[in-house]
Parts: structure tokens; C-alpha cells; sequence
């Protein structure tokens, strides 16, 4: 139940959602949904994506000032495998198989998130009678990162049906634009060119470069009908590699298309790479291949299902966003989760902080390995965040990128862009947790501490002293509405997390290894007296509360602005990006997205309770969501705070966001922040989960509407099992040695499991005794 997703619409106005929805990938090479037969339909967006490739692409500007990116990165659509045009009949009557002509008797898609492959299956009259059942299945491999497989399978309902298969490679791509929206790429050039094509003993191999970037991609095809009788035919064509087949239809015929894609990035000889992929693969069906796929899979869910007891839509949503989460991580350490996946050119490709507040609580809780991945890719890009700190005026420490794919700023509109320092101590912050889940004090030792040094470095910079406390100005917090502030609470409170934690890693290292911490400490030439301000500017670091309000404000100025007029403001006219001047945004009091609520979520023991909630209060009323990233939050905030119903109903919204198209550009790519943003609603809102210097914490709750909730975790090589019921909150030890947590605050020994039912007082909340 619930490991599939399903459509029969034939409507064109949905395919390219459809695309998006139905991708897919493996963390290297992703792929939309495109119709095999229907390729180059205007309804589309075609798509084909290598993790991390890029071309440079320079940016316009009508008044360029100091420290602007001259370049942005721009993920490339690479060469097309997908498309496999059939034709049925001979001669002049001969016809296309389509969705749109002809007869379809029945036609189904399907995603299979347990097995790893996408289907279609047609059944179509000809309207010269010919009739016959076509399943397109494919997949992109999990274990061979480098291939594509898709499967034709043709079984025909009248007889003898001659067919003709063209199935092409094809080397003339260019990017989607969108000129009418920020969040779509609007430059139009081609960015690759073709540097090597041929076709040799039936394969097709393609070569293209980048125009800037100098980088390669290569893609090799092959083509194979199981079939007795079949003529071949290879050709090129507009840049295009053609194999035709032809036969006639009188069995269930198998036909295979296997490509396989290597690039510079990753390897120095791409014909060798493919033509050994090849060879590896080739023995291979796809009945094969797809069951390493399931095999693979099976392990992936073992770790990172989350169930949900007799809830089908929410089931699915949930494992659909994990499963698509899975097809977008880059694994290599050189890549990592764009913004849309690989699913879409929405924001271009570029990895944002979505990956280190969103998605790597999900890898660090199931799967440390590939969370280290993605923390290795930001070590990997720490030189280009030093020179950004130094292009910036500082003479001192790491300024991550905003947007990035290579390690440069992308981003061209400051304000909303490079202003968002808390970048740097969103990174810093995904390196304590993992630390804080994993013990792997050898991690620290090679990235973690000089991350955590070079980050803290920054704030030492940007920020200052000033009236016993210590303030940062002119920077702009999560909240894109509210642009260049001083004293952001959010930035000003993951800073203080930031530069506490530089000061505790470098006395970790000191104390526990000498050695290592005079490496360390000549190489990156820290100072005693150093650590004394990191430690001093997080101690006085400037955290204020209205008085008034008993909230924190979001900066020092927003509180006097004007509310936003939303009893006027219909419905079109969101999200207001796309229909206000930011000027016009900036003068309000109106949040994009969750900003202090987020502060309050990831360090909750910085506020009192009531400061909690009273923000929440103060904050929801004046958020409408205009981002993607902001009702899991509100979700998981709100189940902190015991508003259950609340929690509830946003983390519908969020679940199935893509899946329901609810902002009505999934066609541009799937929102991967807000599907870490599902799980993280169970685990991190509900069961209310958080990783503390003192240890492991549970707030479990179980929205009315539910019976039961059961995931998994992995803590410091052990391995957890909880399942929240009506009556009881279960903990078992799957796996290591016995471990002290909390629940409800009370310390609980877990040594083999733990039942805890609800006579268990969890405490006072709102003057109320809560039981669970
Ligand atoms: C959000 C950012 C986010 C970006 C990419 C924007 O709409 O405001 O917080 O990083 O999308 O997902």
C-alpha cells in the first residue's frame, strides 16, 4: 500500500507537471518524465540533468557595483535519451503512436518508490485497426550511477502489425526560460556544444562542451529489440543520433534502450568510462537491474520509512517526497541537493540552505554516511567562501555562497541574496548536529573544526561590540520580505550557536588530542585570545525581547513598520513576489516564510516558553506562505507548542505540496526543502525529536486524527525504533548500547525498550496538565 503513484490523465496541460512528479534519478543523473513518443511536445519541459554540471553564464546588469558575481552557474540540460517515436503500419497510411491520435483503449502511469522504476502502459488502436498494449519502464540506477535504462515492451492485440521503433540521442538541448518569473532561469543561449558524435557497432555515443566552463559530458546509447527478424538503421541528423528498427509485431517483443552518462567533473576519459559501464551493464536485463534497484531500496527504507497507521494520502505524500529526496542527493561529496532536485530548472540548479536546515536532518538521523557527503561537499567549497568573505570587505572567514553550484555567489539580487550570512552558520549548525548524532570525532578533526572556526570567523567580522552586546547590521534573515536589517534574530541566535561551538571543538581537540589541535591551530593560525571573543561575542551576542509583546523581534526595525494590508490583498495577488515591487514588500510587517519561528524550532533553549509562543502568535498572523519552506516549519512549531490541530493542518499543506501542485509550479521542479520539511514534521514536530550537547529528546504527540506513527533513527551507532500510538510512545533499542534519553524532559533508560504510556504526566503547559 501507499508505494506508488498513479495517473491515467492524458491531458496535456499536466504533462509537465507530470515531469516533474514522475522523474527520475539517483543522485547523479536525473530525468524528467518526458513521454518516450511525445518527446518534443510544446507542453513540455524536456530534461535531462547531471548533478552539479554547470556552464558559467554571465550575469547582465544595468548598474553593476563592487562585489557583484560577474558569472553565475547554471545547471545544464544535457543530451536527450528519452525519446522512442513508434510508428505502426507501412507507407503513407503508416501512424504515429500517440496519446493524442488514434484510439487509447486504456492508459496508466505509475511511480514505484519500492522498486525504483517509472511505468506507462498504453493500450492504443490505430485508426487503420492495428491495435496493440505498449509498458515504457525506466529507471536511472542507484548502484550504476552512470546509467539510464528504459524498456519497451510491445504486445500486440491484432496480428502481424509492422513497426518501425526511432528512438534518438540527441545532442541539440538548451535550457527552459521563463522570463515573466524570478525563481526560473531566463537566458536563452545554448550553452553546450557538440565536440565528438558517432555511431559504431549500433551504439551512439555524443560528446558536447560547455561554452564557458570547459566542461565535458558524454552520453553512450544502445538500442536492442528482442526480436528475430529486425532491420537496423543508424543515421545522424541535426545533431541527433537515430537508430531505426523495424519488424513486424507478432509476439510480445521486449525492447531495450540502455545510456549511459559520464562528465569531466567526475571522470578524465568519458568514452572509456561509458564504453566500461557499458560492458559492465550489458549483461544485464532490466528485470536485473531493477532488482539491484529494489534491493537497494529496500535498504534506504528500512532506515528512513516513516509509517503512518490508515492514512493512504499522507502515506504516499510522505514517501514520495522521501523517495524523490533519495533520486536528488548527490552522494559523491562533490555535489549535493539542488533547490528543485533533479526534477527541474527552477532556480537553476543551485544548492541553497535548503540542504543543511531541511534535508541533512534526514540523512544525519538514517543514513550518517551520506549526510557526511554532503557536509564534505561544503568543506569542499571553503576556499571560494574564504575569497567571497575577503571580496566582501572582510579580512576574515568564510561567507558561503547564497546560491552555488561550483562554490561562487550566484546570486545577482543581494538583498535577497548574499545578504543571507546566516548561510554560514546554517552550515555550521548541520556540522554540530551531525557531531552531536554521530560522536564521529574524526570527522570533526578533518573538516568539522576549521568550518566551524572559519564560520565563526565571519561573524567576529561582521558584527561588533556595542552597548555591552554584541550586534550584527545590514544583513537579511530567512524571511526574503524583510531585506537588510540589523540584529536579525535568527542570524544573531545560529551565529552565538556558531561561535560557541568553534570555541568548544577547539577545546575538544586540545584537551583530547594535542597533536591534531597544533596542526590545526598553526595551519589556521588561531589565537587563545581569539577563542576568548568567539566565546565573549556569543555570550553577549544581542538576542532582545519586546517588552510589550513579550516576543522577539525579527529585527530592530520591524516591529515599527506598518501590517501588512491582507483583508485586501486577494487571492491572485499572491505569492506577492510576483505581482509587488520589493520595496513595497520591505516597508511591511509581512514574512515570506518562517524566520524567528525557525530560531525558535532549531534553538528552542534560547526563549522561554512564553516568548515561544507568543511570537508564534505574532508571526503566523502576518506569514502567508509565499515560500515553500515556511508551513513545515510553522507545522513543526506549532506541535512544540502543543497547537496539535494547528500542527496537524499545516503539515497537510506541506505533504503533499508537490503532489497537489498547491503553489502551481511543481512543472518547474519539485520543492525539495519542503519534502525534508515532511519528514522532519514527524520526527522533529510531532514526536517532537531534538539532539542536544545533554543528549537525545523526545515531545512525542499524535495528531487526534491518527492512530499510530512509527521511524527510525540512527544515534551514535545505535539504532532506534519509535512507534507512537493512542496510548503509548515506544522506544526500542534496535541496535547498540543502552543510552539515558528524555521524554517529556524526564529522563528515560533505554536499554532494550521502552514502553511509556500515557499516565505519565508530560507536564504543565498553559497553566494545563498534559498527559499522553
Ligand atoms: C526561499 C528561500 C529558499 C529558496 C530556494 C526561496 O523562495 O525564500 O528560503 O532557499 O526559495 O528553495
Amino acid at each position: 500500500m501507499s508505494w506508488s503513484i498513479y495517473t491515467n490523465s492524458t491531458d496535456r496541460k499536466q504533462l509537465a507537471l507530470e515531469e516533474s512528479l514522475y522523474f527520475t534519478g539517483n543522485g547523479y543523473i536525473g530525468i524528467r518524465g518526458n513521454l518516450e513518443e511525445e518527446n518534443a511536445s510544446s507542453d513540455s519541459i524536456v530534461g535531462t540533468y547531471i548533478n552539479g554540471f554547470y556552464d558559467d553564464v554571465p550575469i547582465p546588469y544595468g548598474e553593476k557595483m563592487h562585489g557583484f558575481p560577474d558569472y553565475q552557474q547554471k545547471l545544464l540540460n544535457v543530451i536527450d535519451p528519452q525519446s522512442i517515436v513508434i510508428w505502426v503500419g507501412t507507407g503513407e497510411d503508416r501512424e504515429k503512436l500517440s496519446l493524442l491520435t488514434g484510439k487509447v483503449v486504456d492508459y496508466k502511469r505509475a511511480l514505484h518508490m519500492d522498486k525504483g522504476f517509472s511505468e506507462r502502459y498504453i493500450h492504443w488502436r490505430s485508426k487503420q485497426g492495428h491495435e496493440l498494449k505498449i509498458t515504457f519502464k525506466r529507471l536511472a540506477s542507484f548502484k550504476r550511477k552512470n546509467l539510464f535504462f528504459q524498456q519497451i515492451f510491445l504486445c500486440p492485440v491484432t496480428k502481424n502489425i509492422p513497426i518501425q521503433i526511432i528512438s534518438s540521442l540527441n545532442g541539440n538541448v538548451t535550457n527552459y526560460t521563463n522570463p515573466n518569473d524570478p525563481r526560473v532561469g531566463n537566458d536563452a543561449s545554448k550553452r553546450l556544444f557538440v565536440k565528438h558524435m558517432k555511431q559504431q557497432n549500433g551504439q551512439s555515443y555524443i560528446e558536447l562542451q560547455t561554452k564557458v566552463s570547459e566542461l565535458s559530458v558524454a552520453a553512450l546509447s544502445e538500442l536492442k529489440v528482442h526480436h528475430d527478424h529486425v532491420t537496423y538503421n543508424h543515421f545522424m541528423q541535426n545533431g541527433e543520433l537515430i537508430s531505426k528498427a523495424t519488424f513486424v509485431l507478432k509476439e510480445k517483443t521486449t525492447i531495450g534502450k540502455r545510456t549511459f552518462f559520464a562528465d569531466t567533473l567526475r571522470y578524465t576519459n568519458l568514452e572509456q568510462t561509458l564504453g566500461l559501464a557499458r560492458e559492465e551493464a550489458s549483461v544485464f536485463s532490466f528485470f536485473d537491474i531493477q532488482t539491484e534497484q529494489q534491493d537497494y531500496l529496500a535498504s534506504f527504507w528500512k532506515k528512513t520509512d516513516i509509517i503512518i497507521e490508515k492514512d493512504h494520502s499522507l502515506q504516499e505524500a510522505i514517501r514520495f517526497n522521501l523517495f524523490h529526496i533519495l533520486q536528488s542527493t548527490g552522494q559523491d561529496g562533490r555535489s549535493n541537493i539542488a533547490a528543485k532536485g533533479l526534477s527541474g530548472e527552477g532556480y537553476e540548479g543551485h544548492y541553497f540552505w535548503d540542504t543543511e536546515i531541511y534535508l541533512l536532518p534526514i540523512y544525519t538521523m538514517t543514513n550518517p554516511e551520506m549526510a557526511k557527503k554532503l557536509l564534505f561537499y561544503r568543506y569542499s567549497i571553503l576556499p571560494q567562501a574564504k575569497q567571497r568573505a575577503y571580496e566582501m570587505g572582510h579580512s576574515q572567514g568564510a561567507l558561503f555562497p547564497w546560491r552555488t553550484i561550483s562554490g561562487t555567489e550566484c546570486s545577482s539580487f543581494f538583498p535577497a541574496g548574499t545578504a543571507q550570512y546566516h548561510i554560514s552558520a546554517d552550515i555550521a549548525h548541520s556540522y554540530i548536529q551531525y557531531y552531536l548524532a554521530t560522536d564521529d570525532v574524526e570527522f570533526m578533526k578533518q573538516a568539522g573544526a576549521e568550518m566551524l572556526v572559519e564560520t565563526a570567523r565571519l561573524w567576529m567580522d561582521v558584527g561588533h561590540f556595542t552597548k555591552n552586546s554584541f550586534r550584527i547590521d545590514a544583513i537579511t534573515g530567512p524571511d526574503e520580505y524583510t531585506c537588510i536589517v540589523n540584529n536579525n534574530y535568527y542570524t544573531n541566535v545560529m551565529a552565538k550557536q556558531n561561535l560557541r561551538w568553534a570555541v568548544k571543538i577547539c577545546t575538544f581537540l586540545q584537551e583530547t588530542d594535542t597533536e591534531c589541535w597544533g596542526k590545526l591551530k598553526s595551519r589556521l593560525n588561531i589565537s587563545y585570545k581569539e577563542l576568548d571573543c568567539f566565546e565573549k561575542a556569543a555570550q553577549k551576542m544581542y538576542l532582545p525581547v519586546d517588552e510589550k509583546l513579550k516576543i522577539n523581534p525579527q529585527d530592530d526595525t520591524f516591529l515599527q513598520k506598518a501590517k501588512w494590508d491582507f483583508k485586501h490583498t486577494s487571492k491572485d495577488k499572491y505569492p506577492l513576489l510576483l505581482h509587488y515591487h520589493p520595496l513595497t514588500i520591505y516597508r511591511y510587517q509581512v514574512c515570506k516564510q518562517a524566520d524567528t519561528v525557525l530560531a525558535h524550532l532549531l534553538q528552542e533553549d534560547e526563549q522561554s516558553e512564553v516568548v515561544m509562543k507568543n511570537s508564534y502568535d505574532y508571526y503566523e498572523r502576518i506569514t502567508p506562505h509565499d515560500s515553500s519552506l515556511s508551513t513545515c516549519v510553522f507545522s513543526m512549531m506549532a506541535a512544540r507548542l502543543t497547537y496539535l490541530d494547528k500542527a496537524y493542518d499545516y503539515y497537510l499543506q506541506a505533504a503533499r505540496l508537490d503532489l497537489d501542485d498547491v503553489q502551481g509550479n511543481t512543472k518547474d521542479g519539485l520543492h525539495m526543502a519542503n519534502m525534508g520539511g515532511t519528514w522532519m514534521g514527524i520526527v522533529v514536530g510531532f514526536a517532537g525529536m531534538r539532539i542536544k550537547e545533554s543528549g537525545l529528546y523526545f515531545r512525542p504527540q499524535l495528531p487526534t486524527k491518527w492512530n499510530k506513527y512509527t521511524f527510525s533513527i540512527q544515534y551514535k551507532g545505535r539504532m532506534l525504533h519509535i512507534i507512537m500510538t493512542k496510548k503509548t510512545f515506544t522506544i526500542e533499542l534496535l541496535k547498540g548500547s543502552p543510552l539515558l534519553i528524555h521524554v517529556w524532559d524526564k529522563p528515560v533508560q533505554l536499554i532494550n525498550k521502552e514502553v511509556i504510556t500515557n499516565s505519565v504526566s508530560r507536564g504543565m503547559l498553559n497553566g494545563k496538565s498534559i498527559y499522553f
